[in-house]
């Protein structure tokens, strides 16, 4: 949540902060607002709303362009929306400017006591008293790193803070905390963003920052401190993608630009991981075959679609590993105290690699002795650096804000880890996992033929612009895909929208279903659990029965459901276990386009943001 850039170096560091600023405008936008030092001293504007918003204000009142920057796209916690909340905040005299990503815990106090020394608060933010704060530490040991150090060992709560100082031009600081930053370092020039995104145009050599680290930016040099002043130890890496990777490429939307870059995602996430034989290494899984042989409990944490791939994870780790799975918020999970030992192996998947919950969650189960695995697609991110080991998916970076290649590819990570542990454990390893292998080989191409066949979903989407309610039926790994259907449209559509397990229907939901109202069903293949078929044929008809209009999700020659489907949508035949993988992708379309006709804003939904680093 939020985003930050700093840039120092030989660019015009205003057209390199606002381009940055574009790029990470997903991660928020309530408001936008840079700072620049150039030989007039500190200049600063920021806008409520959008980063438009900014740019207009930038051609009303231009900023000189500078060669040291700061800028930030906000996603609101302390303060709503409005001019004064923006960020930069600055200090009384204008000499300092801080942008904040985070929560500050312990404000309250320290704006009380600012303001019993006479500083004026302009905001009602919790990042402007760092403003306050920087400038009484600079005025004492004029070395801006040196000030938020002295700054940072005061706060409580998560943070990235990103500040310039009039009195040293030349300078960026940075410093975080639970939160994410990242350096990039390019040819006299350097930069901190909260994603590699923002640089990516300039350079593809970055630096992770740790936790409770102070970097101090030149254009020639990188300075990396603990919050104690000690040097610290960084890692360096290249960004294995490019800059059009994060850009629409043609398409009107990211999200249609993601959604059809699945295949690839889920083919390179499958690349290099299975071998000809059909067996599985996962090299960057860092724990060992005995102590995975030795666990007896699995427990993801997730949020979101990130959750809802786990709930399709547990049918198959239960299915191919025989070991116990549970699938918990991870909002929820370190509130209950969770039973959790060293034969409990946690999964904690995360696109971003920084939503603070699940990262809470990892650290609650590493407290507890569990080792942690975690599935990621973020590079060097939090969260991964913190488990135990890690599995990455190939997705590229995911900028719409709603989930969807992501989503496929923490599915196919969370096969990969069943598999893998059917292998090693020894157990069904044999004949069904071999074959799944060979069908996962395949299921690139089969979300493939489910892109081509979308016209249909989305000409069905636009004539329900105006439904007030969408509901999703789904059993076993469709119930899940059911949640996901109606996540997306609640997020993008903003229609009321809820996913049941088909059983429970008659358990209350069944009440909803009156005239007219769409109901999506993802029917479970014929073959295989054909039990699970013939009973949500039978609702199906309980639902159509009572008014409602059908959508049918099945498989290519399922023709039992065709009497009752008032819409068919039709996937490629694939193994149960495998089926979201396809029938999700249509729920997918069916969302971005509803929400299109419904005038929304697809890339950012109202009131989100992604990578939400708060809790
Ligand atoms: C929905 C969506 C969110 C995320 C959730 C977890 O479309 O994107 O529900 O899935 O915020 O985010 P990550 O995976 O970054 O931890």
């Amino acid at each position: 949540m939020c985003g930050i850039v700093g840039y120092v170096g030989s660019q015009s560091a205003l057209d390199v902060v606002v381009a940055g600023l574009k790029r990470l405008e997903y991660r928020g936008y309530d408001s936008a607002g840079v700072a620049v030092l150039s030989d007039g001293g500190l200049a600063a504007a920021k806008k409520a709303g959008k980063l438009v918003n900014l740019e207009k204000e930038l051609v009303d009142r231009p900023l000189p362009s500078g060669s040291t920057g700061i800028g930030h796209t906000r996603w609101a916690t302390h303060g709503g929306p409005t001019d004064a909340n923006a960020h930069p905040h600055l200090d009384n005299a204008g000499r300092v400017a801080v942008v904040h990503n985070g929560i500050i815990e312990n404000f309250a106090a320290l704006r009380a006591e600012l303001a019993g020394r006479g500083h004026r608060l302009a905001s009602e933010t919790d990042t402007e008293v760092v403003a306050h704060l920087l400038a009484e530490e600079f005025s004492a040991c004029a070395d801006l790193a040196e000030a938020m150090r002295l700054v940072c060992r005061r706060l409580e709560g998560a943070f990235t803070l990103v500040a310039v100082h009039a009195d040293e031009p030349g300078v960026v600081v940075g410093a975080r905390r639970n939160s994410p930053l990242v350096v990039g370092v390019g040819e006299d020039e350097a930069f901190l963003a909260s994603d590699v995104a923002a640089f990516i145009a300039h350079t593809r050599s970055a630096i992770e920052l740790g936790q409770d680290q102070v970097v101090e930016l030149r254009r020639d040099s990188v300075t990396v401190t603990g919050f104690d002043g000690r040097p610290a130890e960084v890692r360096s890496y290249r960004v294995d993608w490019d800059a059009s990777a994060a850009e629409k490429g043609g398409y009107d939307y990211f999200m249609l630009k993601e959604i059809a870059e699945q295949p690839k995602a889920v083919a390179d996430t499958l690349l290099g991981r299975v071998d000809a034989a059909g067996s599985l290494t996962l090299d960057e899984v860092r724990i060992s075959d005995s102590e995975l042989r030795e666990m007896d409990k699995v427990v993801i944490v997730a949020c979101g679609t990130a959750f809802h791939a786990g709930l399709i994870a547990k049918y198959a780790i239960e299915h191919w590993t025989r070991i116990p799975c549970e699938v918990e918020l991870a909002s929820e999970f370190r509130y209950r105290d969770p039973i959790l030992d060293q034969q409990t192996l946690v999964i904690a998947i995360s696109q971003s690699g920084e939503t603070m919950d699940t990262l809470m969650a990892l650290r609650h189960a590493r407290e507890q002795g569990a080792k942690v695995l975690a599935i990621c697609n973020t590079n060097g991110s939090t969260i991964p650096r913190e488990a135990d080991a890690v599995l990455y998916t190939h997705a590229g970076p995911e900028v719409a804000v709603a989930s969807t290649k992501a989503f496929l590819t923490q599915l196919v990570a969370c096969y990969l880890v069943a598999l893998y542990l059917g292998q090693v454990r020894g157990t069904k390893w044999g004949d069904e996992i071999r074959a799944v292998v060979r069908d996962l080989s395949h299921i690139a191409g089969s979300v493939e033929q489910v892109l081509g066949t979308m016209e249909p979903v989305r000409k069905l989407a636009r004539s329900l612009a105006d439904k007030d309610t969408v509901l999703f039926l789904g059993r076993h790994v469709g119930y899940p895909v059911a949640l996901e259907g109606a996540l997306k449209l609640k997020e993008l559509a903003y229609m009321h929208a809820e996913g049941f397990a088909a059983g429970e229907l008659k358990h209350g939901p069944i009440a909803l279903i009156e005239e007219d109202v769409p109901v999506v069903v993802v029917v479970p293949s014929p073959r295989g659990r054909s039990v699970l078929h013939d009973k949500i044929v039978s609702n199906i008809q309980e639902i159509r029965a009572r008014g409602a209009r059908t959508v049918v999700i099945a498989e290519e020659g399922d023709e039992a459901v065709t009497p009752y489907a008032d819409h068919l949508v039709r996937v490629p035949a694939t193994p149960t276990l495998l089926q979201p993988l396809v029938a999700t992708v249509p729920l997918q379309v069916f969302a971005c386009e509803l929400a299109t006709a419904r005038g929304n804003e697809v890339d950012q939904p109202r009131n989100l943001a992604k990578s939400v680093t708060v809790e």
